[in-house]
């Protein structure tokens, strides 16, 4: 089999590309010749990628994830396949795709780079993205490994409700990113049915997922934080009776009465961010586990002091989570187009900014300025 083309594809593109870290951003847009997709690779047609609430930090250097410059700049993003190599089986030009940000070593389970983001801890994660896989999505097409395109029911999804379709946007589908990474954290600790789940933060744009992902899991959800805003909107969510809402207090003894209201917990799942190592929450949460509990650390604290004397009573499993399996990506997907968890305005998910490539500056602003649950901000190359 040969590569495979969308006809017409032009002969250029245009990208983002960042020379080097700073504030001001060292970016601008730029117009790069068309890639090839060759053995193992796939280009997509970009038709909308995520910001992170802290993408601002990342491409300032201020939150020092470490990069290859020059390079394009992206995360997960929706796309359209424009070409793919001669080994895709499945793939074909103008379907419908999930690009998952997180790129693995073929040949090196240890190799783990977030294309556009951050290329890895070793040495080996930074040759992945160093050279074949250095650029990212905020371009107008990417050339991407094949097996991180997760194909989508474009009729289902996209598909008016009156032929039977969820009749979302295509930059609705991006929510799916944030789902993938909390599902991780929750399938990892192995969240059933019926367990009660405490969730901190559950007011942060993860931690809102993670609310969406347990409930869509069946567990009953204890929605922790400190904006009494925030979690307000996420009781708003509750239509069955399956979120309670505590407040972060910073009282450990108080906290711990209000978590175990109504019983011992079964899971404590934390995305809390960086500055984040002081929150008392830790120790409120894991002593309001019942004995065998688990606690799924998502969260980016460098230390964070534990209990463990009480750990190690309990028989607490502690499990520390990076992302997601390729297995986590498909169930999640799968989730969506069943109806099992709803995105854009039947999720109460709201894309809060669209920009244009050469808006990346708003992008990021906007990015950093999201606070609160369901909120995505998005490039549209
Ligand atoms: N493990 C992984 O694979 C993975 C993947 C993606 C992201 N992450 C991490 O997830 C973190 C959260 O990202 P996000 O986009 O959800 O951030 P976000 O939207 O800014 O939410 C973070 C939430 O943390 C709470 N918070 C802020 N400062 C705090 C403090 N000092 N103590 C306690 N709580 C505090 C705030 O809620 P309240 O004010 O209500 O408390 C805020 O809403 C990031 O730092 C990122 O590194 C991890």
């Amino acid at each position: 089999m040969a590569t495979q083309i969308t006809p017409g594809l032009p002969q250029t593109y245009r990208a983002l590309l960042l020379k080097s870290r700073r504030d001001p951003y060292d970016i601008e847009v730029v117009t790069k010749p068309m890639p090839q997709a060759g053995p193992g690779s796939v280009v997509i047609r970009i038709l909308g990628a995520n910001v992170l609430t802290y993408s601002d930090q990342i491409y300032t250097g201020s939150r020092p994830y470490p990069y290859p410059t020059p390079f394009t700049p992206g995360c997960s993003a929706i796309g359209r396949v424009s070409s793919v190599g001669p080994d895709a089986t499945t793939l074909q030009p103008s379907q419908l795709v999930f690009f998952d940000l997180f790129i693995r070593g073929r040949d090196n389970p240890d190799s783990l780079i977030l294309s556009g983001v951050f290329d890895g801890l070793n040495a080996a994660s930074k040759k992945l993205m160093a050279g074949e896989w250095r650029n990212s999505t905020y371009a107008e097409y990417a050339k991407v490994p094949l097996e991180n395109c997760f194909p989508l029911n474009e009729s289902l999804l996209l598909g008016s409700p009156a032929d039977g379709g969820l009749g979302y946007r295509e930059t609705d589908l991006l929510y799916l990113s944030k789902l993938a990474v909390v599902f991780g954290g929750l399938r990892d600790v192995d969240v059933r049915a019926g367990e009660t789940v405490v969730i901190v933060p559950a007011t942060g744009a993860f931690g809102g997922a993670a609310v969406l992902a347990a409930l869509a899991m069946g567990a009953q959800v204890i929605a922790m934080g400190r904006n009494q805003e925030a979690l307000e909107k996420v009781k708003a969510l509750d239509r069955n009776g399956r979120i309670r809402t505590v407040h972060n207090s910073g009282d450990v003894e108080v906290d711990i009465q209000e978590l175990t209201k109504y019983g011992p917990l079964d899971v404590f799942f934390d995305i809390s961010p960086e500055n984040a190592s002081n929150s008392t929450h830790f120790k409120s949460c894991i002593r309001s586990l019942r004995r065998g509990g688990r606690f799924s650390m998502m969260g980016a604290p460098k230390e964070v002091s534990l209990p463990v004397y009480v750990m190690m009573h309990n028989d607490i499993t502690f499990k520390g989570k990076w992302m997601y399996t390729p297995d986590d990506v498909r169930f999640v997907i799968k989730l969506a187009e069943r109806g099992f968890v709803k995105l854009g305005e039947a999720g109460d998910i709201q894309t809060v900014g669209k920009f244009a490539l050469e808006e990346f500056a708003d992008a990021f602003a906007a990015g950093a300025k999201m606070s609160g649950p369901w909120l995505q901000t998005v490039i549209v190359p």
